[in-house]
């Protein structure tokens, strides 16, 4: 089947199913124009628990499936891909944790959500690349635990001087292998052009860029910037909607290696077949989704800066 008819076939189920389609910015293009929603990891969890929509099938990876399902564990949540996880999310056990814990009993732990349902349920308070210097300042002890990107961490430790950062040694591999000749080349090439990067990249990248944030933060310096040209340091399928909303701008991506082959497997044959089994479903056991839940509505509440 072509792929337009494809897409109006799974619109025309989600409708029928009354399901609500969200897919992060990440996602891959054709995902990406059938969505209700897209956006950022936060920007998706909270559109998953206030919706009134019954069937939520999020495009994603496993571990923002499982936030929706524990924010809004009456919901329906299907993942289209069971096998979409995420490499950094891998990096860190509810085991793991709990020994860092035990050596750092004065700690709070601040858990990025690209984590599982276990890890978050260890956690005191959870953050995404949105909120996490917001969350950070919001919290009243002296030292953090800041699991499990390294870089989110030494970019939140960078921010927040006032208190001591204990670093996990996890990773984005798509992130992290960003070079800074890779950047200078960029910049060399387009000397006009403003870098945006996302925290997940290495430190000594974070020093080239003119702005760091989410995602969701470079849609708008895009769109609030006057310039016409930007590098984009994250993952290439952010360029979907940078080019549908600007075509007046140039995106540049300083590598071709900024894919992430987790967010490129949904398919839209995965989509429709998601719809007519409402399979795989994302459920957390009970015990663990309250602990879990906790440490996202502490994030939840922290206001935005
Ligand atoms: P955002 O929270 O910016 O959407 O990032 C999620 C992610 O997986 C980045 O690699
Ligand atoms: Fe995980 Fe990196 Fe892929 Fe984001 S881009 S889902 S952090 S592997």
């Amino acid at each position: 089947m072509d792929q337009e008819k494809l897409q109006q076939q799974i619109r025309q189920l989600a409708a029928d199913k009354g399901a609500l389609l969200i897919a992060h910015n990440y996602e891959r293009d054709e995902i990406q124009e059938i969505a209700d929603i897209t956006g950022d990891s936060l920007a998706l969890s909270i559109e998953a628990e206030k919706t009134d929509k019954q069937i939520i099938v999020f495009c994603g990876v496993h571990f923002m499936a499982e936030s929706a399902a524990i924010l809004a564990p009456e919901k329906t949540v299907l993942l289209p891909r069971a096998d979409a996880g995420c490499p950094m999310a891998d990096m860190v056990t509810a085991e793991g944790l709990k020994a860092l814990k035990k050596q750092h009993p004065d700690a709070t732990v601040v858990t990025y959500v690209n984590t599982s349902a276990a890890v978050k349920a260890e956690s005191d308070i959870c953050c995404t690349s949105s909120n996490a210097i917001s969350v950070a300042r919001s919290i009243d002890a002296k030292k953090l635990l800041l699991v499990p990107d390294r870089n989110l961490g030494h970019y939140i430790a960078k921010q927040v001087p006032e208190k001591e950062c204990i670093l996990w040694e996890g990773y984005c591999p798509i992130h992290d292998q960003l070079k800074v000749e890779e950047i200078k080349q960029a910049k060399e090439d387009h000397p006009d052009a403003l870098f945006m990067a996302h925290p997940e990249c290495r430190p000594e990248i974070l020093e080239l860029a003119d702005h760091i944030c989410s995602t969701s933060g470079m849609y708008e310096f895009a769109a609030t910037n006057p310039a016409k040209k930007f590098i984009v340091g994250t993952e290439m399928g952010i360029l979907w909607r940078l080019r549908k909303e600007h075509p007046d701008k140039v995106f540049i991506m300083p590598s071709r290696a900024l894919i992430c082959p987790n967010m490129k497997l949904t398919g839209l044959e995965d989509v429709l077949r998601c719809l007519q089994t409402m399979e795989p479903r994302i459920t957390v056991a009970e015990d663990i989704r309250i602990k879990a839940k906790l440490a996202l509505d502490r994030m939840l509440a922290v206001p935005r800066d």
